[in-house]
């Protein structure tokens, strides 16, 4: 089964081809990185736009390296949200119309599902259930994957998401956008104890996150420096405020281990994905987290990591082996929880001005 995968939910415009049997035969991903980053931010407009302009040429460009037809096709998925909705519109479209052409089931997949599966693209041995800590620039969460649509949300953020923290980071610290890969650089040269930033909600119970409180601070460190910043206290304060979020998200990982474990004392797995999963010293951490605890720690390659299409095929291919096949009517969304269920975190709050990116 061959599965052209279509991503377009934020600023990356993404086409991919994957097998059932894990084969990924082309993966390409159109980053709008150069058109955003004089904002320090997507622009959903510009976004949009850009997808139309792209998207044919990544699909044709996919087609080309993978040496297929639409007629080698077996099945179309699209992520259908969460994320910018005039964004999420063009992939969606497009996916509905090559489907309705060419008379193929259609996949209208959750973005965050194609984080939450990616993982088991490239590891085969990966069993549910397992813990997710999906990261990203717009979503931080504790996940029990039990199965396929089937999430139980342990943790969220109350404000910001991981990602979106390292990135208004890295714009108070002038280092450039996207913030993580800019401040993980800045970091390598930093001295990680020179400021004393908080760890928002560390020792409390439940997985739940906060990073505002943070930001806060670290803006107010930035401050008390009189003369501005030189090199060296932007790498200090890079690594001060990388420790800090990975200090949060490991005190955080202990609590949602122990709450996955009693629900499912036979799961194995702690999983990471999103962009910030991209992180050397949070990946590091991690991984002796769940050694500690008896788990081993899976993590897609990096290209599967950051937002990208061969997920979002992955996605619609296990969603179709449960005979989970969308209508060409299905609809749009900005907003969209994996677990509908989900209890909302005490002091829930908005989650920052950049919007759903997942
Ligand atoms: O999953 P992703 O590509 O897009 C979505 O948000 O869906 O994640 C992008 C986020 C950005 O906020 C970016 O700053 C962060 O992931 N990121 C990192 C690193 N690489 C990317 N954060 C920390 N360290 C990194 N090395
Ligand atoms: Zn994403």
């Amino acid at each position: 089964m061959m599965v052209l995968g279509i991503e377009t939910s934020c600023d990356e415009t993404a086409a991919a081809l994957v097998t059932d049997g894990r084969e990924i035969r082309a993966n390409v991903v159109f980053s709008q990185l150069d058109q955003h980053a004089p904002y320090g931010g997507v622009v959903p407009e510009i976004a949009a736009r850009s997808h139309i302009e792209h998207l044919d040429g990544v699909i044709a460009h996919a087609m080309r390296e993978g040496g297929v037809g639409f007629s080698d096709l077996d099945a179309i998925a699209a992520t259908a949200g969460p994320g910018l909705i005039g964004a999420v519109m063009v992939g969606l479209m497009t996916g509905k119309a090559v489907a309705g052409v060419h008379n193929l089931p259609f996949a209208a997949v959750n973005h965050l599902e194609g984080h939450a599966l990616s993982a088991r693209l490239t590891d085969e041995h990966l069993q549910f259930p397992y813990l997710l800590l999906l990261v990203s620039g717009g979503h931080c969460q504790f996940l029990a994957v039990e199965g396929v649509a089937r999430y139980q949300r342990l943790g969220t953020t109350i404000d910001d998401a991981a990602g979106e923290a390292f990135d208004k980071a890295a714009k108070l610290l002038e280092l450039g956008y996207p913030g993580g890969p800019a401040i993980e650089q800045a970091a390598r040269d930093g001295d990680a104890e020179r400021f004393d930033l908080p760890r928002p909600l560390k020792g409390r119970p439940g997985s739940d996150f906060s990073f505002s409180g943070l930001k806060t601070a670290l803006l107010q460190k930035v401050r008390d420096i009189e003369g501005g910043l030189n090199d060296k206290d932007r790498a200090d304060l890079a690594a001060s405020f990388q420790a800090a979020v990975t200090d949060v998200v490991i005190d955080r990982g202990r609590n949602a281990i122990r709450q996955f474990q009693t629900k499912h004392p036979e799961g194995q797995a702690l999983v990471a994905a999103g962009g910030v999963a991209a992180n050397s010293l949070l990946r590091k951490r991690l991984k002796s987290l769940a050694e500690k605890n008896g788990m081993t720690l899976s993590v897609p390659p990096l290209a599967l990591c950051t937002d990208n299409a061969a997920m979002i095929a992955w996605a619609g291919i296990e969603r179709l082996g449960h005979n989970l096949v969308d209508e060409l009517s299905a609809a749009p969304r900005a907003r969209w929880p994996l677990d509908v269920d989900a209890p909302r975190p005490p002091g829930a709050g908005r989650t920052g001005k950049r919007g759903p990116k997942a």
